[in-house]
């Protein structure tokens, strides 16, 4: 069964990305911040998106106008309760994801699937704040950028449930992406894996291995990455980057390797927190 009208909590870059996703496919997405910013950045973007689609011929201006004529944008939850389905995008911090879950549980009807766009946190953990619906309680873990990125990485807590997962892999499929699956470890697979990638090059960087520029250059000439890993953490965000690191730490024995490199940490302290402050590893001009 086709899924009419997502509710998409938190109006960030993923949360503005799943939203346009979903509308490009035909799906009615509501995006729910309490920042009205936000709310007035993630509607920009959508517009953004689709004009761009459509002088590029990948759209027509008809499907460009529906795209937008679906997508709206609210304040509080109580305005998005007749979605028949919830992903979570908020910040990455286990105390605020389940205060919003708790809300969400209370919110949607009760055959909703709550899902989290997490990129570390384990989804048992997050589903105890809401033990009568951990059930229905999965990861669908989206890549930035949202529209462009193909994966969904579906993670599934100790009480998911059967009829939870089948329905997030063909939300995935109806939105153009390809699901596969992952166990619920801090990371998952994405995350395990690139993190310490990106914290070795910082590690790189501050012994003198190389510069920035060099090691960036060298990942993606000679090991065909579209963006070298300091460039794309900070297109990540230095610190979601850091945030990831230490739920990693936390969660698989705080085994040393996944702390944050110093470097990394000192520039999120300074708020130099990469594309999005005009700053991170690189200098951004007011467009990037
Ligand atoms: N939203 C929508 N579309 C976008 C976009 C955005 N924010 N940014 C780029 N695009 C589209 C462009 O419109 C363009 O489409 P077109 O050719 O049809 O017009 C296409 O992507 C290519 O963009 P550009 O020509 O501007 O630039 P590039 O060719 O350099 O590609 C990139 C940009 C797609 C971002 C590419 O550099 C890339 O793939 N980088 C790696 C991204 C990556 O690794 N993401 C995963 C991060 S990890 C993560 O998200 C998990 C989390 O838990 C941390």
């Amino acid at each position: 069964m086709s899924v009419k009208k997502i509710a998409v909590i938190g109006g960030g870059t993923m949360g503005s990305g799943i939203a346009l996703t979903a509308a490009t496919n035909g799906i009615e997405a509501v995006v729910v911040d309490i920042s009205e910013e936000q709310l007035s950045r993630a509607k920009e973007y959508h517009k953004k998106q689709v004009a761009r689609a459509v002088s590029k011929e990948r759209m027509t201006q008809e499907e460009a106008d529906a795209s937008l004529a679906i997508l709206s944008y609210v304040n509080s939850l109580d305005e998005a309760s007749d979605a028949c389905w919830a992903v979570e995008a908020a910040t990455e911090n286990i105390d605020v994801k389940k205060t919003i879950f708790k809300h969400m549980f209370e919110t949607f009807a009760e055959h909703v699937v709550l899902a989290t766009n997490t990129s570390s946190i384990s989804i048992t953990d997050l589903s105890s704040a809401i033990p009568e619906a951990a059930n229905r309680v999965i990861g669908m873990h989206f890549f930035n950028p949202v529209p462009v990125m193909k994966l969904v990485e579906i993670i599934k807590g100790k009480e998911t449930s059967e009829e939870t997962t089948n329905a997030t892999i063909a939300l995935s499929e109806q939105m153009g992406k390809i699901p596969v699956p992952a166990n619920d470890s801090a990371g998952f697979v994405s995350n395990r894996v690139l993190m310490p990638m990106i914290n070795e090059a910082f590690h790189a960087w501050t012994d003198g291995v190389a510069d920035p520029e060099a090691i960036d250059s060298i990942m993606k000439l000679g090991c065909a990455f579209p963006m070298g890993p300091l460039r794309l953490a900070d297109y990540i965000g230095l610190d979601v980057c850091r945030d990831i690191m230490m739920v990693m730490y936390d969660g698989l024995e705080e085994n040393p390797k996944y702390l944050p490199n110093k470097k990394l940490v000192e520039l999120v302290e300074a708020g130099h927190l990469g594309d999005k402050s005009g700053q991170g590893v690189y200098e951004y001009g007011k467009n990037n």
